[in-house]
């Protein structure tokens, strides 16, 4: 299906962008609080190596658009900032369409410009090409105070690798990201599985060796992929909702078990979210639809999410939380993550990003 049909008619991109929504924002919220263990917290970085433009077209949103992948990564770091003062997030954005990154700057410059502000950077380059600097600038990073420990800051990183296809996948360069970081790659074993059939110089440089040739389905080419990354002792694949002739699947890279529940949840709460099953799960058309009624219901209130609950907003607690994180991120008000209050706006901020 082509790339600017909308959203919902892409059922695995919205599993996708529902996942990483999630997880994003939840990998920053557990390692800026992660202070008690032998690795500094103040930077993390959330790495988006083929990153689009920002932005797909929905027609269930009510501004007619959702965030992508990387635009999603500056709310997260945005909102980690917002709520953990000392923590810096910093944000790379690849993709190597030149226009795409312009449009990816315009919508970055906004949250580069606010308090406060992000630290969002973009290349219109070959990831490979790239990858090597912002390891090192992970690395070298160490103009703040750490307590000591032989490996230095050993700071945390997450990245992200969405290809279309199998081309721009390698493996070699997959092996060689920073020591500590954490992987996600979407991966179609179905395109595997075609070019084994024919075009196998392809999958010279996805595989490093011929253990493929014992798969036999999809998710087979899929495990095969993951399974060579042993340096990443945590390996876990998790298929997205199925669309034509793609059989993808979300591969997870880790060596920290504590990230295991945190993505496997932010998987399935991406699926459930907008169906029948959601329950109290918000999917991002509702969560900005509930942001923009709320701030018409409550324009120019200062409350605490415990009195929007007891005057009927209509939500549970912990989707109103959410709902006013989101309502700040599109400047229909201020919130204050700590103390659970919101000031709703009057009017929402024109704002460009959403198009509303
Ligand atoms: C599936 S799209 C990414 C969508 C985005 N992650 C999202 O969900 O919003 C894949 C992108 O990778 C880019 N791309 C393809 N090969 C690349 C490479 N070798 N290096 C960097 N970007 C690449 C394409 O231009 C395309 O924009």
């Amino acid at each position: 299906v082509p790339a600017d049909k909308p959203v919902e008619a892409r059922r695995q991109t919205t599993h996708k962008l529902e996942t990483m929504d999630r997880y994003w924002r939840i990998w920053c919220r557990i390692l800026a609080q992660a202070t008690a263990f032998p690795f500094c917290t103040r930077h993390l970085w959330l790495v988006d190596t083929m990153a689009g433009t920002g932005i797909h077209e929905s027609i269930s949103d009510r501004g007619g658009r959702v965030p992508g992948t990387p635009f999603q990564a500056v709310l997260a770091a945005r909102a980690t900032q917002a709520e953990f003062l000392e923590v810096t997030v910093h944000v790379r954005a690849i993709d190597k369409k030149k226009d795409y990154v312009a449009e990816l700057d315009k919508l970055f410059d906004r949250y580069r410009l606010q308090t406060p502000s992000v630290d969002a950077q973009t290349y219109p380059n070959d990831w490979v090409e790239v990858v090597p600097g912002i390891s090192a600038e992970i690395a070298g990073k160490a103009d703040h105070p750490f307590r000591a420990s032989i490996y230095g800051h050993q700071h945390r990183s997450l990245w992200l690798i969405d290809p279309f296809g199998l081309e721009p996948l390698r493996y070699d360069v997959i092996d060689a990201l920073p020591r500590w970081s954490e992987v996600i790659v979407n991966f179609d074993g179905n395109a595997a599985r075609r070019h084994a059939a024919k075009n196998l110089s392809l999958l010279e440089h996805v595989y490093r060796d011929d253990r493929w040739r014992q798969a036999t389905d999809a998710e087979g080419y899929a495990q095969a992929f993951m399974d060579q990354f042993p340096r990443f002792t945590i390996r876990n694949l998790y298929p997205l909702w199925p669309s034509g002739s793609q059989d993808r699947f979300l591969i997870h890279l880790t060596t920290s078990k504590a990230a295991i529940r945190p993505f496997r949840s932010s998987v399935t709460n991406g699926l459930k979210a907008g169906t029948i099953a959601a329950g109290d799960l918000l999917n991002t058309p509702q969560k900005h639809a509930a942001a923009l009624s709320l701030q018409e219901r409550f324009a120019g209130l200062e409350l605490a999410v415990d009195e929007m609950y007891a005057a009927g907003a209509g939500f549970t607690k912990q989707q109103l939380r959410l709902v006013c994180q989101v309502a700040d991120e599109l400047g229909c008000g201020k919130w204050l993550a700590k103390a659970l209050r919101m000031t709703w706006f009057i009017e929402c901020e024109p704002d460009p990003t959403f198009g509303l």
